[in-house]
């Protein structure tokens, strides 16, 4: 019997604290006109000190938890998709497996830059079509605000935070995640690029002066290369899921820059409103985009049960990717007061498990650690 890979749970969080492109004007030689005109983007949301990639996705990720109604021990993989994680380790998916609960779910980052969230829908659907698990939570989550350089116009207007996730599910039902097309070019590495914190280039003195933890970016061999992929990856998706273009009742780009998506509309000589468009409220939110857009779009009724749906999406690497999928899912009604409860206690659980766990980790350490003998190993480990 074939497994099809079904989305049954979104959820979206943004930081409160929203940057207009006025203040950026106070903050380098720019206008409010200039970035409309050149992007398309009016303002972006910026975490605040308490927020960070981790909390914005475990926010997004309740989320969409609780619109598929399901309990964090069901999921079996944790993906984050991300270009700003907490940490180069322990990954960001751990941190939100942990404060989740989701005893059960393996957890790992993925990084193909804005393409992220196609990449890991595309991972954790061909996981579920091959029998090897049942439910993954997908989630794209940024605070790229902390790897720009406040002072560079041609980046900082650009990018903004925020978190999206998807829950998906196995059925046996036709339908769901229908294709998927992911691409790279290397040779394109050097056009969009954050060059030290990593092993080649780790942080010194003179990497932080230059400021190489941020941000560098050719954006007009960026803009040529995103409209050339994002029109040739829509075509390839759609004809791979057996469907014509025509077929489609929505896209839902990577909000990059609102004049990408309209050369793409007119590369692929579609209406501008078959796009759902949100660019001018967030910026580019790198990997939440996506997820952030198709929130908002089935919030609106912009995007209904039994739609044919092309997720389409470009980044550094270079890398690129699109999906279409049959959006077949009516979402179950909001909770009443005993699932909320329900949902709370669980979280709680997760952190007194967290706090537990800790613990039992120092207790092992002063019990078995400092006092065994040299050489001696831990009780579960069998002797020779
Ligand atoms: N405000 C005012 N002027 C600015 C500016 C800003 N924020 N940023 C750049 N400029 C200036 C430049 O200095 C340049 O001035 P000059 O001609 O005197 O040298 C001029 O505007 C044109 O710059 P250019 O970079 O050629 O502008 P552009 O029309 O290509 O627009 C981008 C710049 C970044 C908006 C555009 O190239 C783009 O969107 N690229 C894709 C980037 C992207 O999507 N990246 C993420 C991929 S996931």
């Amino acid at each position: 019997m074939n497994r099809y890979a079904h989305v049954v749970g979104w959820g979206m969080a943004v930081p409160e604290k929203v940057l207009t492109n006025d203040d950026l004007a106070r903050m380098v030689d720019t206008t409010d006109e200039w970035i409309v005109s050149r992007t398309g983007i009016r303002e972006r949301r910026i975490a605040g000190p308490k927020e960070t990639t981790a909390s914005l996705a475990i926010e997004a990720a309740t989320r969409a938890l609780e619109v598929a109604d399901i309990s964090p021990d069901e999921i079996d993989m944790i993906i984050v998709a991300t270009s700003s994680p907490e940490h180069i380790f322990p990954s960001t998916a751990s941190l939100v497996q942990d404060a989740l609960g989701a005893s059960r779910a393996g957890a790992f980052d993925l990084s193909a830059a804005c393409s992220g969230f196609i990449y890991a829908l595309g991972m954790a659907t061909n996981s579920i079509k091959c029998g090897s698990m049942n439910t993954a939570l997908v989630i794209g989550s940024e605070t790229l605000s902390r790897l720009l350089n406040w002072s560079d116009r041609g980046t900082c207007i650009l990018f903004g935070d925020g978190a999206g996730a998807f829950v998906l599910r196995g059925s046996d039902v036709t339908g769901g995640v229908m294709s998927l097309v992911m691409r790279s070019d290397g040779s394109g590495g050097d056009l969009l690029t954050v060059p030290a914190g990593g092993s080649k280039m780790p942080a010194s003195y003179e990497t932080v002066r230059d400021n190489l933890h941020t941000i560098q970016m050719d954006g007009r061999a960026v803009y040529r290369f995103a409209t050339r992929v994002m029109i040739q990856s829509t075509r390839e998706a759609v004809a791979c899921a057996g469907l014509q273009l025509s077929d489609i009742d929505a896209i839902v780009p990577h909000q990059a820059n609102r004049r990408i998506i309209e050369a793409a509309a007119r590369g692929l000589e579609l209406p501008e409103d078959k796009f759902v468009i949100n660019v001018e409220r967030y910026g580019n939110t790198s990997t939440a985009s996506i997820p952030i857009a198709l929130c908002e779009a089935v919030e609106k009724g912009r995007v209904k049960p039994n739609d044919h749906l092309v997720f389409v999406g470009f980044g550094a690497g270079l890398t690129w990717g699109a999906s279409v999928v049959h959006w077949d899912v009516t979402p179950p009604p909001p909770l009443d007061t005993w699932g909320r409860l329900r949902r709370r206690t669980l979280t709680g659980v997760a952190k007194v498990r967290s706090g537990l766990r800790r613990v039992g980790r120092q207790l092992e350490g002063v019990v078995y650690g400092k006092n065994a003998p040299e050489g001696e190993e831990p009780p579960h480990v069998k002797k020779k």
